[in-house]
């Protein structure tokens, strides 16, 4: 062989070394159906690749990671990467007619989730009708190549996948109560990575079990999937450290149970400090809304310690709070703080550019000869400043990008359209009646955002997971009651808030969040209780492109699947 020859294999090799390098990860999610034996009974759920809960998207700080879905149910489908900014490029963020139209059954599309200062744990769901029930799983963020954790490497990690399962399907369950205008049926179980366990019938031998080593630290991966219920968890015997929430690291908060809500994750470490033996890691409802049926039952799954010998002892059980004890779940989330170290700093946005109130109300809305199984025969809605959300038929993004006249407004109120006691007692029932229609909050790139989620007693009081998509924000406040301007701002922490993409709004309380404006696009704005979202608790935030080069959204992709 020629020297020549001989230099260009070695400049080859290098090409396909350093392309191969550069190359993103693809994943392949076929969205199918898949047989499951849960409670005694088989069932088809809707699944990717069979797996439930689907499979982990593994990536570093940073990367992109490309994933092709593949649509091969019989329903359209929509996948979200949850807590993923995909920074100028709404176009992969998945909630269907806000950026996209479902992948058809027989269709592709090849979504790009986008990272950049993501780190910890996410996840990603399905973002279409009820179908993210089951269509659900992990996104491991680890340190960029080279770099460490904050906090000494655990020896090994699980995943603790919470969601619920229902004996029935879950579109029938949806249809049933879209139907009827009351509330949803409730689960029949919860489930850790997909398993009941030990507590429900035909569930022992299945129960997920995990070995650990005495002396060692575990962390745990975990997200609270399930679709209505807000859960407190615990290690029986165990205390835990959570060192991150929603991909963002936290200063370590001890603690013996957590409370997580629908959309939430956390990064938990726990040592094996405990004697030889068997320990339950427990989750089960924080409910704050007595009015409402909800499942109240308990979901397990157990760490082993090596060298257990078999008893017939049960594994040690967790103390938990009550099932109502909102201060159990406010303490909880309000200890929570930022990191904020010279690693990892935050940046809170400290020169207000725009303020906003919003209110969190469940509605009633009028029925046909007062048939409906909401209260007096009404229908159930929700809203956010008194706008039920009207899902449009064409994507707000393909209409905002396009220039499409009708498809939304851009006048969404800043403010309650009417203040009153939101938190008070026997309020009139002639507040309940919320507006229709699909408008958007526009921002101009850079704006600095603060707002105030106010929840209000209208119909119902509870706690909302209220979650942004494209963004991070920081939990700068929180407090029972209404919200005041003059006094609450004072007490504001803007110096080590944590930064969240889901945050618990307490009952009758308020949250106040900040946001930086400075990613362009279309972004969906609801409370992460599905049912919820389905009665209309969403709006959306339009961010314009900014002036310089760097600040527009990049083109769509060929293959977005089409409207029409
Ligand atoms: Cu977890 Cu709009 O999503
Ligand atoms: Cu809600």
């Amino acid at each position: 062989m020629s020297l020549h020859a001989l230099a260009f294999l070695v400049l080859l090799g290098l090409t396909i070394q350093s392309q191969a390098e550069l190359t993103p990860k693809t994943y392949y999610y076929e969205v199918k159906e898949a047989n499951f034996t849960r409670l005694c009974k088989n069932k088809t759920i809707l699944t990717v690749n069979g797996e439930f809960p689907g499979p982990t998207l593994y990536a570093r700080r940073g990367e992109t990671v490309i994933v092709n879905v593949k649509n091969v149910g019989d329903l359209g489908i929509t996948i979200h990467w949850h807590g993923v900014k995909q920074p100028r490029y709404p176009w992969s963020d998945g909630p269907e007619f806000i950026t996209q139209c479902p992948i058809k059954p027989g269709a592709n599309f090849t979504q790009k989730v986008i990272l950049s200062d993501e780190e910890g744990t996410l996840w990603w769901h399905a973002h279409s009708d009820w179908s993210r029930a089951t269509v659900h799983g992990l996104i491991v963020i680890r340190p960029a190549f080279g770099r460490p954790y904050p906090f000494p490497k655990p020896y090994a990690e699980y995943p603790i996948v919470l969601a619920e399962w229902w004996r029935q399907d879950v579109e029938a369950v949806l249809l049933d109560f879209t139907r009827t205008g009351g509330d949803p049926n409730t689960s029949d179980a919860l489930t850790i990575n997909g398993q009941p366990g030990d507590l429900y019938p035909c569930s022992s031998a299945e129960t997920t079990k995990f070995i650990v080593e005495q002396g060692k630290t575990y962390m745990l991966r975990m997200v609270n999937a399930a679709m209505n219920l807000f859960l407190f968890w615990g290690i029986g015997g165990h205390a835990f450290e959570v060192v991150g929430t929603d991909g963002s690291y936290t200063k370590p908060l001890k603690s013996h149970y957590g409370v997580i809500g629908p959309g939430q994750t956390m990064d938990v470490l726990f040592k094996a400090d405990q004697p030889i033996g068997r320990y339950y890691i427990a989750a089960r409802p924080y409910n704050s809304q007595p009015l409402i049926s909800f499942d109240n039952t308990t979901t397990t799954a157990i760490f082993e310690y090596k060298g257990y010998k078999k008893t017939h002892s049960k594994p040690v059980f967790p103390h938990l709070p009550k099932v109502n004890d909102t201060s159990a779940s406010v303490n909880f989330t309000n200890s929570l703080r930022s990191l904020a170290s010279r690693a990892h700093p935050i940046n809170v946005p400290m020169k207000i550019t725009r303020n906003f109130v919003f209110t969190m109300s469940i509605n009633t809305v009028p029925c046909a000869n007062n048939s409906c199984e909401g209260p007096r025969g009404l229908r159930f809605r929700a809203s956010v400043n008194n706008i039920s959300f009207n899902s449009p038929n064409i994507s707000v993004l393909d209409a905002y990008y396009g220039r499409i006249k009708g498809v939304y407004g851009d006048d969404f109120p800043k403010f309650p359209p009417l203040f009153f006691n939101f938190t008070g007692t026997n309020l009139s029932t002639s507040l309940e009646t919320p507006l229709n229609a699909t408008e958007a909050e526009v921002l101009e790139y850079g704006d600095n955002v603060e707002l105030v989620y106010q929840g209000t007693n209208l119909v119902a009081g509870i706690d909302h997971p209220m979650h942004l998509h494209g963004h991070s924000f920081y939990v700068v406040g929180s407090g029972l009651g209404n919200f005041n301007r003059s006094k609450d701002r004072l007490s504001f922490n803007l110096v080590d808030p944590p930064l969240r993409q889901t945050v618990i709004v307490p009952k009758n309380g308020w949250t106040a969040i900040r946001f930086k404006a400075n990613n362009p696009g279309v972004w969906l704005m609801h409370c992460h209780l599905e049912r919820h979202i389905s009665w209309g608790m969403e709006m959306v935030f339009i961010t314009k492109n900014g002036i310089r080069p760097g600040e527009s959204i990049l083109p769509p992709p060929p293959d977005l699947p089409p409207c029409t």
